[in-house]
């Protein structure tokens, strides 16, 4: 199984969730995901994640590695879920000429939270990025969950 999270700028969501992901699947012992991030924009490509993003989720023994890369076509074949955190990020996803419909979902709404969005804390106070932890932590368990069973 192989998923890819997606946000604006793949510098604070989602680099957020691959990393909450990625820490759930280790602690539980899962075999045979890969796990990866990408933002819909190309403002940040090839920096590191936002400072506070790293520092929230250090806060909760979570580690960020990633580097801002841009979705590519080739993401609809190479990974089989594509998680938006927001629904301008989905629109986005689904407006790309290489995209398929049917790998695309709202991450809120696969985790059966309805159709809600990760909020961006970019432009935000550092609470913001606590606040999308506690959403991606709550999230990636339910999403797992579905996947195992
Ligand atoms: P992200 O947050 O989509 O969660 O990575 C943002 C990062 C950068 C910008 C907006 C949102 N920006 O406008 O540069």
């Amino acid at each position: 199984m192989r998923i890819l999270f997606v946000c604006l700028g793949n510098i604070c969501r989602s680099p957020s969730a691959e990393a909450v992901m990625r820490d759930l699947i280790e602690r539980e012992g899962v075999e045979g995901f890969v796990i990866d991030s990408a933002g819909t924009g190309d403002w940040h490509v090839g920096k590191p994640a936002d400072s506070r993003a790293i520092a929230a989720a250090a806060d909760r023994g979570v580690t960020i590695t990633s580097t801002a890369r841009q979705v590519r076509p080739e993401d609809f074949s190479e990974f089989d879920l594509i998680l938006a955190m927001d629904r301008a990020n989905r629109d986005s996803l689904l407006a790309m000429e290489a995209a398929d419909p049917g790998r695309v979902h709202l991450f809120r709404e696969l985790a059966g939270e309805g159709e809600l969005d990760v909020p961006d804390p970019y432009f935000g106070d550092d609470g913001g990025f606590g606040e999308v932890l506690d959403i991606l932590e709550r999230g990636s368990i339910t999403v797992l969950d579905g996947l195992r069973n």
